[in-house]
């Protein structure tokens, strides 16, 4: 298409966009709480009219996402680190963290928030918000705005992938929460020792039939909140479960500090060895950072598409990133000293939150109850982040198929949950089927969170910095001070993918 062509396709987007807008400021005007699901095909708002021709003057800023939007900031914050706070944090970041040997990778990941997750996430969002659209069809027009190559639309169709990629393994751990919910109801873990916490684990496991049911009722739970749309769904959702997450993470906290071990557990997190790092650890580290902000897919640029134009996102992402931290270092600080006390191996690897945490349970008074509510924690901290890994899968099938979101939400689901029986068949049947030494679900989780994750997040890097006008992501970040912005542009335009490249070859094994 030639570039006035193009210029043209998008004036259209643009206009089509603003009659989304208008109609919806007309809802929220018949007293409704405020803008709702608007499907593309109920109204043929991707034609220009007369009407809306006139209001091509209008900044792209007062694009509005179709899909509905957040009522409020703090709900943004809400559904962002109910996406954010997820087994990322409290299955993964432990086990990787006693993998990779403690502080000295607690240290390497901490950094990525800070310096490379922070920035990126704030790219993200205002991507996100400035689109107003799923992550395809948001690169599209970006692109489009900036006269800039139709491929950045491949980072929204990768990370569409990696996003229904993802969620296939993480339904099915989010499958073994329910199922040790059920085994810490009935008493399973009182008295448990190592060993028998191993057999507990290796036949909840080793049965694949019963791994698809955990399987199967994960994803149900999931597709049921995401078929009820933005305003329905999700945002109640979270803003009831993540208060009562914190206020559980705390009882075990208080928990591990009667250990004994605590200094121990502390010890391990926070004083760092450098010669444990490999090239290998480093990136696992960048990758979880990713990972555990939701960064790189387009999860947080969908989220950022239904925020309100007058959110700080600097302000908004550093809460989220604080928080999430927070949460990961609140659940090794309660683990580590449980696993310490009872000899555990912190190398357990997938395993280690369901050996470990069940023999702590079963040699404590009132084991039964905090067990199970342990577990409940874990599968209401997974279900939010699962929810927000459907979106970009879910939104692209409703902007450019048509469908409505029920039908798109169980397309999605069906297609996930099919792929997860690969990751159920990794802890069983073909836990030894090993391809260059990893499994099934061992290179799916490298694939995407060392790879596809890094890679996208350069691209959006790539795009804040060097593709988008200052002009305009300075406009869209607002933000109260230049040298923030300053400090902003430099760390996404130059830091960032060039830590990501190095990082990246390093493990790979090219530099
Ligand atoms: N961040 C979540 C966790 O830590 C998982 C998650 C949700 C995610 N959405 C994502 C990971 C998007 C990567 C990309 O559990």
């Amino acid at each position: 298409m030639t570039a006035a062509g193009q210029r043209h396709k998008n004036l259209l987007k643009r206009l089509a966009m603003m009659s989304t807008l208008e109609r919806n400021h007309q809802k929220s005007h018949r007293g409704r709480p405020g803008p709702e699901l608007v499907r593309p095909g109920s109204s043929p708002h991707w034609k220009s009219t007369g009407k809306t021709e006139a209001r091509a003057v209008m900044s792209t800023g007062d694009r509005q996402s179709i899909h509905g939007q957040w009522s409020s900031r703090l709900a943004f914050i809400m559904a962002a680190t109910g996406s954010a706070v997820g087994l990322g944090n409290i299955w993964k970041f432990p086990y990787i963290t006693g993998e990779n040997g403690g502080g000295a990778f607690v240290l390497v990941y901490i950094l990525c928030v800070a310096g490379l997750g922070i920035p990126l996430l704030m790219a993200e969002v205002m991507l996100g918000r400035r689109g107003r659209q799923t992550p395809i069809n948001t690169m599209r027009t970006l692109a489009g705005e900036a006269n800039a190559s139709q491929g950045w639309q491949l980072i929204g169709w990768a990370g569409t992938l990696a996003g229904v990629l993802i969620l296939s393994y993480y339904s099915v751990i989010g499958g073994w929460t329910i199922g040790y919910i059920v085994h810490a109801a009935i008493g399973d873990f009182s008295g448990l020792t190592g060993d028998g916490a191993t057999s507990l684990f290796g036949d909840f496991v080793g049965s694949p039939l019963a791994q698809v049911g955990w399987h199967t009722a994960f994803m149900a739970i999931t597709i049921v909140i995401v078929a009820r749309g933005v305003r329905n769904g999700l945002e109640k959702a979270v803003t009831a479960l993540i208060p009562m997450l914190v206020v559980l993470l705390l009882i075990l906290l208080g928990y591990a500090m009667t250990t004994g071990h605590f200094m121990q557990g502390l010890t391990f997190l926070f004083s760092p060895d450098v010669t444990h790092l490999s090239g290998t650890s480093v990136l696992t580290a960048l990758g979880h950072a990713f990972f555990t902000l939701s960064l790189g897919m387009g999860t947080i640029m969908v989220y950022g598409s239904y925020i309100p134009k007058d959110t700080s996102i600097a302000g908004t992402s550093i809460a989220v990133a604080v928080a999430d931290t927070v949460v990961a270092l609140i659940a090794g600080m309660a683990i580590f000293p449980i696993v310490f006390a009872n000899g555990l191996a912190p190398g357990a690897g997938p395993r280690l939150i369901f050996e470990t945490i069940p023999v702590a349970f079963g040699h404590m008074a009132g084991g039964t109850l905090f067990g199970t509510l342990f577990f409940v924690l874990l599968l209401i901290a997974a279900w939010t982040s699962a929810i927000s890994l459907t979106e970009p899968a879910v939104t692209m099938l409703i902007e450019n198929f048509n469908v409505t979101r029920r039908a798109a939400a169980l397309w999605t689901g069906l297609a996930t949950w099919l792929l997860g029986f690969g990751t159920v068949l990794s802890f069983n049947v073909w836990a030894d089927v090993k391809v260059l030494g990893l499994n099934f679900f061992e290179h799916l989780d490298f694939l995407t969170s060392n790879l596809m994750l890094p890679i996208g997040a350069i691209s959006m890097a790539l795009f804040a910095g060097w593709v988008m006008s200052k002009t305009m992501s300075r406009e869209e970040l607002d933000m109260k001070s230049e040298a923030g912005y300053a400090l902003w542009h430099v760390l996404i335009r130059i830091v960032a993918p060039i830590a990501v490249s190095i990082i990246l070859l390093h493990a790979i094994g090219l530099y």
